[in-house]
This record gives C-alpha cells, sequence and structure tokens, in this order.
C-alpha cells in the first residue's frame, strides 16, 4: 500500500481527482469505481472543474457505485442515486445509461445483486475504484464481521454506521438495510484509491494498515491488494 498525507480534506481532493483524471486521460472508456458520502465530495468537486475546463470527458466513462440504501425513493434526498447525480453526474458529460447504480429497491435483491455483478464483469471490471472508509472499519458497506464478504450483497447496517449516517436523515428514518458491493468485488478492482480525512477515522487508519489483515476491521484486506494508494489528511493519518 501506498501512503500519502496531505495538509486537509480540500489537498486531498485535488490529489485524488488528478489521479481520477490522468485514468480517464490515459483510457477514455474507463471503468470507475465510485464512492458516496463527506470524503469524496472535494474530488468530485475538482473533477468537475476539470472537466469544464475541458481537460477530461466522461463521454465514454462508466461507472459502478459501491452502494445504495434499500427501501428509499430512488429520488430521496439522502439515497446515492441522488448524491451522485448532484454531486458529479448532473455536471459532467456522462451517459445515464453508463452509470451503474444498485437498485435498493428491487423485489428481488438477490437478483438484483447478481445482475450488478454480471454487468460489471462485461464491462471488464473496475479500472479504478475510489473508497471512503467508516469509522469501523467498512468499505462500501461491508461491516466488520467473521469473514470476509464476496459479491454485491443485502447487508444489515451495524449500530456505528446507524450512528454515522443518521445525521443526515430528518423526516424519514435511516435504512437499516443496503446493498454493497462484496469486499471481493471491490478487492477485484484494478486499482483502489482509498482517502479519509478528520481525526475521527485516526484509529480505524491505524488498524487498517498497521493491524493485521481482519474481516474485524474489513479495509485491512486493502493490504493485500496489489495497486491501492491511501490518502489521508494530517488528522486521519496522526495515529500512523
Ligand atoms: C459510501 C461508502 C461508505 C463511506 C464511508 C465513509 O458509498 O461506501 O463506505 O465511504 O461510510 O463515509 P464518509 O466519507 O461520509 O465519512
Amino acid at each position: 500500500m501506498e501512503i500519502k498525507i496531505f495538509e486537509d480534506a480540500a489537498a486531498l481532493g485535488l490529489a485524488a481527482a488528478e489521479i481520477f483524471a490522468n485514468q480517464i486521460k490515459a483510457k477514455p472508456d474507463c471503468i470507475l469505481g465510485l464512492a458516496t458520502g463527506a470524503s469524496p465530495v472535494p474530488t468530485y468537486t475538482r473533477l468537475i472543474e476539470l472537466y469544464k475546463a475541458g481537460e477530461i470527458s466522461f463521454k465514454d466513462v462508466s461507472t459502478f457505485n459501491l452502494d445504495e440504501y434499500c427501501d428509499l425513493p430512488k429520488n430521496d434526498k439522502n439515497s446515492y442515486y441522488t448524491f451522485m447525480h448532484e454531486n458529479l453526474f448532473d455536471h459532467v458529460d456522462i451517459k445515464e445509461e453508463n452509470v451503474h447504480i444498485l437498485n435498493g429497491n428491487a423485489e428481488d435483491t438477490a437478483r438484483e445483486a447478481a445482475d450488478f455483478d454480471k454487468a460489471m464483469a462485461e464491462a471488464g471490471g473496475v479500472d479504478i475504484q475510489l473508497l471512503g472508509i467508516g469509522n469501523n472499519g467498512h468499505i462500501g458497506f461491508n461491516e466488520p464481521a467473521d469473514a470476509f464478504t464476496t459479491g454485491t450483497f443485502k447487508v444489515q447496517l451495524t449500530e456505528s454506521t446507524l450512528q454515522a449516517n443518521s445525521r443526515y436523515f430528518d423526516e424519514n428514518p435511516m435504512p437499516h438495510y443496503a446493498l454493497t458491493m462484496g469486499v471481493g468485488s471491490i478487492m477485484s478492482a484494478k486499482k483502489i484509491v482509498l482517502i479519509a480525512t478528520g481525526a475521527a477515522k485516526a484509529q480505524v487508519i491505524y488498524d487498517t494498515v498497521k493491524g493485521s489483515v481482519t474481516p474485524q476491521v474489513p479495509a485491512s484486506i486493502l493490504q493485500n491488494h496489489a495497486d491501492c494508494i491511501l490518502l489521508f489528511d494530517k488528522a486521519a493519518a496522526s495515529k500512523l
């Protein structure tokens, strides 16, 4: 794992966007694996700037998002569908048919998960995957568990994740289930970029980087990936 430490979230966002922009320039029809949450917002903001400056185009890019809540309307303000459109897709020239976001309202979630994995495989797999990390070490919504997960599946969110994300939910209660790429799907990306900021992540960053590889800290499996870059601000890296 390669580690890079930045002064703050803004500087980290610029660096992460540059990695993704370089991937798009090198392979205009690349497959991006994308994340939601607070961490990637500066990265997406910078990618929009680079698009508007004419430096990159998403016209042949395809994307696969890590996860989506179950039982939340697609257009709810807290759905990851809405998040991705507001923070990236609505501002660049990506084709809607090239955007893949799990349908958390699918009647047959096992089928939805299998179709998603099939589409990802048929596209040739993810060239570069962006990841955030939960305070409990989750990547996607792969929560601490007794074994590493494999493909996309329906997960029950843990108390830690409910606490971390419930601040976004006011009128509607936060969903307790989500569909997520499995750890196996995430690890099959050719390149992985994990980003983390803030002192609240310092302990889990320490466990991810210096601890043993364990499904109790799902992100620790990244130690086994051949091409993984970790970008931290000073606060998140403070225990390393
Ligand atoms: C979101 C996702 C999650 C987040 C993680 C960190 O698609 O997969 O693993 O990356 O919960 O969230 P933030 O960035 O809000 O701290």
